[in-house]
Order: structure tokens, then sequence, then C-alpha cells
């Protein structure tokens, strides 16, 4: 008989300060350049949507901090714990985002990405995010004086209202 390998329950929740311990080990494992909990503090405080994802087994395993404009939801922060990875956390995040995004009447969720970050950009690529621009010396960098930013776009069709 084969086994159906069924993929782990997962849930997002609000972000709250009680995740910042995990939050924080996940951020300063994955980044040169990671947020501090003022950071996310502020966040919480500015009333941005932030979410984390969790698993039974694992706790936190990713999280989210967008920002909220005019007609547009832009995404500040994307994570997941690096021995987690490969297995559609980002893009479950993503699609919980623009959930959000549509219910704000967005018309568009935007990021900014460092342009050497392949993995992150292959991620929004296969999401259906375009290139729009590019910011010149956007991030700061190691061993250089700064890395430039690609600005990517994703359009957010409008829901048909009744049809779900
Ligand atoms: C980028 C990141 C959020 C992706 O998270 P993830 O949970 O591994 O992504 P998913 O499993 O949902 O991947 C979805 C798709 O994105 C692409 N992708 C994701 N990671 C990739 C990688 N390392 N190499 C190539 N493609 C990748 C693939 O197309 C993948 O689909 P597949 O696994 O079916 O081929 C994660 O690698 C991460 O936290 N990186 C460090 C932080 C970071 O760079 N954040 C983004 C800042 S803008």
């Amino acid at each position: 008989m084969n086994a159906v390998l069924q993929p782990p329950p997962r849930s997002l929740s609000m972000l709250t300060e009680n995740d910042f311990d995990e939050v924080m080990v996940i951020e300063q494992a994955i980044y040169d350049f990671p947020w501090t909990r003022g950071n996310f503090l502020d966040s919480l405080r500015a009333g941005y949507p932030a979410e984390v994802l969790r698993t039974p087994q694992d706790g936190v395993v990713g999280y989210f901090v967008a920002m909220f404009g005019v007609d547009e939801v832009h995404l500040l922060n994307l994570s997941v714990a690096p021995a987690l990875q490969r297995r559609g956390h980002a893009r479950y995040m993503l699609d919980a985002l623009r959930s959000i995004a549509r219910a704000h009447r967005a018309s568009q969720l935007w990021l900014e990405v460092r342009i050497s970050n392949l993995n992150a950009r292959g991620l929004y690529e296969r999401y259906g995010f375009r290139n729009v621009g590019l910011r010149r010396g956007y991030y700061p960098a190691r061993g250089r004086a700064r890395e430039d930013a690609v600005v990517m776009s994703l359009q957010i069709p409008e829901a048909v209202h009744g049809l779900g």
C-alpha cells in the first residue's frame, strides 16, 4: 500500500510580541542585516498587517510584515526558517497576503528585493510578480558600498462579488 504524504497542518495568526523570540531566531539566521525587535514592534504599533506561520511540530516556521498604501500593499518582510524552506511556506503566506490586499481593495502588491537574492526573486517571479524597476544602492551590503534593489509588482484582480 502506498503511504500518502500529507503536508503538515499549518496556521497563520497575527504576529504579536509573544512571537518575537522565535521570529528573531529566524531573522538573525537568514539575513546579514536582520530587522531588530524594535523594527517588528514599530510595525505592530503602526497597525501593519503582520502574521506568523506555525506548524504543530516546529512552532513558528515563517512570517511576513506588510504595509498598506492608498491603493497598494507593500511587502516589507517575508521569511522562512532555513531548515524549513522549499515546502511551500512562502507561497502559502503570499496567498494570505494577496487575500489581505484584495480585502483592502488594493490593486497591487509590491516589494523590493536584493538584486543578489536569486532565491527570493525566483519565488516572486514564479508567483507572478513582474520586475518594474531598480533602486540603486537601496540596501546596505557587506564589503560593498550598497546593493541595488529590484522593485517587483503583482496585480491584484478585483474580487468578483457573489462568485467567491
Ligand atoms: C525566499 C524565501 C522566503 C522562500 O521561502 P520558501 O518557503 O522556501 O518558498 P516556497 O517553498 O514557498 O517556494 C515557492 C517557489 O519559489 C521558488 N523558490 C523558493 N526558494 C527557492 C530557491 N532557494 N531556489 C530556487 N527557487 C526557489 C520555487 O519556484 C518554489 O517552488 P518549488 O519549490 O515548487 O520549486 C526563503 O528562501 C527565505 O526566507 N529566504 C531568506 C529571506 C529572504 O530572502 N526573504 C525575501 C526577502 S525579499
